[in-house]
């Protein structure tokens, strides 16, 4: 069930299902709450997150952050979590549920309406009693108009109109997820597509946010960029499990399982590569960077500029480590606690 102001958002038509889902979609784009929420997000500055270990400011002073990237979900406690965040989505939408009750928060950085139904449940599945109407906060954030769609005047014809982008299509299956569960979902923010789109003078369209973080002490979101030193640990091999995990047999669908909520530590549940994926790394680790961008990104005029970077160091974990059972010997996860400086460390057993 979705609500806005506390009051539900249905459906006028009684017609087909995909269309009541396009309407209520419609109806949150025009809602005055959720464009003036759109508009102070949008006008809030962006933080920029970095740990820096040799600053000399203590641990004390570093927010303890959970970071997830695409295909990652997890659900954090505010006991040991201050901030959680996610960034680098382009077409993905990151999506926050807040538990109005106990506080805990679940984020999740999707990427493709097939996960949705699935992750909705991971993300929620803290929950023992599934007959309680939970009262749940939620911020969906990301995706833009990726689709070659002009949208002058906002029509329903025109939301549908042409589905060959990855946002629109995401975003339905998300309305259509929170919409047909029992728990009662109250939109906070809604900036995706339209509200979250810039064009240049060719026209091409942009995202305008790609990054945000969630305070876990009251809830509120924020615009946000990350680096290497705040992605939280193993930062490569979770990249590799973005693109590889499909690949891998015992992979049983939905969001990738990165981070333990009762003990606060990254446990990064093992994925298993192919030689298929040496061979594509090999392949794609000669291409230009330009060729890699068409290559490899679902929006390549809107990727930032450490997209190729990022890329080319995974090819070469993978070229150096070819077989998975290197990295996750007996198929076991690499297991990272706090180290107290704001940074991690590897549990040996
Ligand atoms: C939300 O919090 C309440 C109170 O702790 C708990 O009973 C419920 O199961 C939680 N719901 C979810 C989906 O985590
Ligand atoms: C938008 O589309 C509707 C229905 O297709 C039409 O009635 C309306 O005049 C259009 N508005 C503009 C500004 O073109
Ligand atoms: C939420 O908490 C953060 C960190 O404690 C604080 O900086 C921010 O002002 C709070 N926001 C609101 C809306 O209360
Ligand atoms: C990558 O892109 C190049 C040029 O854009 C194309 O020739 C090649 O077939 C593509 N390779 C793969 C593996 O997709």
């Amino acid at each position: 069930m979705i609500l806005v102001d506390g009051v539900p958002i249905l459906a006028e038509s009684d017609s087909s299902s995909p269309s009541q889902v396009v309407e209520i979609l419609a109806a949150l784009m025009d809602h005055p709450s959720l464009l003036s929420a759109s508009h102070l997000f949008k006008s809030t500055p962006e933080r920029g997150f970095s740990i820096s270990e040799e600053s000399g400011l203590g641990s004390s002073t570093q927010p303890k952050c959970v970071y997830v990237f695409q295909s990652e979900y997890a659900t954090v406690d505010p006991a040991f979590v201050d901030v959680a965040g996610t960034d680098e989505a382009t077409t993905c939408v990151g999506l926050v549920i807040r538990n109005r009750s106990n506080g805990k928060i679940s984020i999740a950085h999707l990427d493709s309406p097939a996960v949705v139904e699935m992750g909705l449940a991971q993300m929620l599945s803290q929950t023992s009693d599934p007959n309680l109407q939970d009262e749940m906060d939620v911020h969906l954030i990301g995706g833009f108009e990726d689709a070659s769609l002009k949208r002058t005047n906002r029509s329903d014809a025109e939301i549908h109109g042409k589905m060959d982008g990855y946002s629109l299509p995401l975003c339905i299956k998300l309305i259509e997820t929170l919409w047909r569960r029992r728990e009662k979902f109250h939109i906070q923010t809604f900036f995706v597509l339209g509200h979250n789109t810039r064009r240049d003078a060719d026209g091409h369209a942009y995202p305008i946010i790609t990054g945000f973080l969630v305070e876990t002490s009251n809830g509120s979101v924020l615009p946000a960029c990350f680096d290497r030193t705040s992605r939280c640990p193993d930062e490569v091999v979770r990249r590799i499990r973005i693109t590889a995990h499909s690949d891998d047999p015992t992979w049983t669908g939905g969001l990738l399982e990165t981070y333990h909520t009762q003990d606060d530590k990254f446990i990064i549940a093992p994925c298993y590569w192919s030689r298929r994926q040496l061979h594509i790394a090999s392949t794609l680790q000669h291409l230009s960077d330009s060729q890699l961008l068409l290559n490899c990104s679902t929006s390549p005029h809107a990727e930032g500029p450490d997209f190729v970077d990022n890329l080319r160091r995974q090819f070469d974990y993978i070229i150096k480590h070819p077989h998975w059972s290197e990295t996750f010997p007996k198929r076991q996860p690499r297991v990272f606690e706090r180290n107290g400086q704001g940074g991690w460390r590897r549990c040996r057993d």
